[in-house]
């Protein structure tokens, strides 16, 4: 086992993490550990864009009160103010840095419109804003001799010292070791947790490893059943999760049934640009009602040339899979897509834990209350981020050294079964989607739980005995990270009066995988 000394660690290279690391590197030594390629993140994946007030019709209060609205009244409004009003700073340091937005011939920024917003204030690249975000962000940080990059390496638990956090254990597979990074400070940035769901539209790495190694270190995590699933994912065998733009019902593309029926005006006087939870919840039930597993977004009153033009992404993509757009119509259906609780955290992004801060979407900076509002997550990753980095250079002033305590060994006996790793990773996801989305009732989620538990027990067992692998440590956040979830919307749930056979039939009904 190796140690390292650093000033901070952080820990994610998606928006928050990158834009942590460049700040901090202006007065400290960095050191950016991430799970895959640095590029691999729910960021580079964001179509959408970076909600913003920039138009003359537009003003902050009307971005607040949206952001509001959309989180159910439940968010912060101290936390909101400060997102809105510093964005305008945010937005200006991306565009030095090079981050070139859509703009109209009148040399005014090109604003597409989402749901849940009153105006017209996503400022994009195209369809594929958090690829630009994230390169520019890379690009940058890879210059900066200050940061030092760890690919391809796992965190697999923080590094306590006396109650506080002194850093992270790093599993680095290529050297086959533990890498104890020792820190002053520690962030926390690593994204999302759509992976505990079957259908999502996150990359892999979003295994909730961040939710999952603060809960164990004993830091405060809130709301986690607030999970976001997006209205309108691909529903195809190969495109499993890929996104279809909020933008695009912006831009007029309608849900519709299979029949052609628009049906979203029957459940929200703003149709198809509803909220995101209104929307997927009213999805749900016409697939329930009408027995189907999808429905369908119609473009066809987007001009083939404007979809081109503004959606190039989405275009090839359904193209290259058959969809003849904009004839035809996009099979869709909602898939979990964002984390709006997590790691609970104060208006410069500290933890409940001295000397650990959380950023972007693993924190719950108050923002997003129940709902998040299109386009405020990448942007929020750099306010928040940006925060960060302003206290822990106050903090570093007032530094006194690092007590040094015994670093405890593992010690590993036995090779897991990579074969049950998977299955019970399929079992995790195959649980959260039939028992635990939005709605779920006590007796479902009770089940849940409990099967949970089973899974959760081996994965800290085979965590404990087995030769390091990132398989089992995912699997051991993934069932860790669910049971928060699980739990939370355990203590949230509403009593609805459920008729107890009713739901054993559906129980009962319902077919996950037994492992051997
Ligand atoms: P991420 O970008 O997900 O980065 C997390 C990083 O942590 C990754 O590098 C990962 O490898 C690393 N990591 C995780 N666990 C570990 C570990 N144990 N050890 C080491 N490294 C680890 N939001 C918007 O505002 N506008 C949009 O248009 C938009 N579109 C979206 C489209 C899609 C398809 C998706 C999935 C999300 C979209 N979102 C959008 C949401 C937004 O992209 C994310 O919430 C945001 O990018 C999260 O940034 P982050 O830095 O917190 O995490
Ligand atoms: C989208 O483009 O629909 C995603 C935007 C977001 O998640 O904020």
């Amino acid at each position: 086992m190796k140690i390292q000394h650093t000033d901070i660690l952080i820990i994610g290279s998606g928006v928050a993490g990158l834009n942590t690391a460049i700040r901090c590197a202006e007065f400290a030594d960095v050191v950016v550990v991430t799970k895959g390629k640095c590029a691999e993140s729910s960021t580079r994946l964001a179509q959408g864009g970076l909600a913003c007030v920039t138009s003359e019709t537009d003003n902050f209060e009307k971005h607040i009160q949206d952001t509001w609205i959309a989180g159910g009244k439940k968010g912060n409004l101290d936390a909101i103010r400060v997102l809105v009003e510093e964005a305008p700073f945010r937005i200006r340091e991306l565009t030095k840095l090079g981050l070139n937005f859509d703009m109209q011939k009148s040399g005014e920024p090109d604003l597409a419109k989402e749901a849940g917003h009153s105006e017209s204030r996503v400022l994009h690249v195209g369809d594929s804003t958090g690829k630009s975000l994230e390169t520019i962000l890379i690009e940058n940080a890879k210059s900066n001799p200050n940061i030092q990059f760890m690919e391809n390496v796992m965190a697999r638990d923080l590094f306590l010292e006396e109650g506080l956090c002194r850093g992270a254990w790093i599993w680095n597979p290529e050297i086959s070791d533990y890498i104890v990074v020792k820190a002053k400070y520690t962030v926390l940035a690593t994204g999302g947790a759509g992976r505990i769901y079957q259908r999502t539209t996150n990359p892999a790495v979003a295994t909730g490893d961040g939710f999952a190694m603060a809960a164990r270190a004993g830091v405060k995590l809130e709301n986690m059943s607030y999970v976001q699933f997006h209205p309108t994912a691909l529903f195809h065998p190969k495109a499993k999760g890929f996104l279809i733009s909020e933008a695009l019902r912006g831009a007029g593309a309608e849900l519709v049934l299979p029949n052609g029926e628009k049906f979203m005006h029957r459940y929200h006087p703003d149709g198809s640009m509803a909220p995101r939870d209104v929307v997927s919840a009213s999805i749900w039930k016409e697939m329930k009602s009408n027995a189907i597993d999808h429905v369908f977004l119609d473009v066809s009153n987007i001009s083939e040339s404007d979809f081109l033009k503004k959606f190039p992404m989405i275009y090839h993509r359904c193209r290259k899979l058959g969809i003849n757009i904009p004839a035809d119509r996009i099979p869709v259906a909602p898939a979990a897509h964002y984390m709006c609780g997590g790691i609970k955290t104060d208006l410069f992004a500290k933890t409940s834990m001295p000397h650990l801060y959380a950023v972007g979407e693993t924190a719950s900076t108050g923002v997003h209350g129940a709902n998040r509002l299109a386009s405020n997550s990448l942007l929020e990753g750099l306010v928040f981020s940006h925060r960060c980095a302003n206290n822990i250079f106050a903090e570093m002033q007032k530094f006194e050294g690092i007590i040094a305590c015994p670093i405890p060994f593992f010690v590993f006996r036995k090779e897991h079964s990579t074969r049950k790793c998977a299955l019970y990773k399929k079992k995790i996801t195959g649980l959260m989607g039939e028992f635990a989305i939005p709605g779920a009732t006590k007796s479902a989620l009770e089940y849940a739980l409990k099967e949970m538990a089973q899974i959760a027990e081996i994965a800290e067992e085979w965590t404990d005995i087995c030769a390091p692998d990132k398989q089992v440590m995912e699997l051991r956040n993934m069932a860790a990270t669910a049971t928060l979830v699980i739990q939370d919307a355990l203590a949230k749930v509403q009593p609805t009066g459920n008729n107890e056979n009713q739901e054993k039939q559906v129980l009962k009904k319902l077919e996950i995988p037994e492992l051997v």
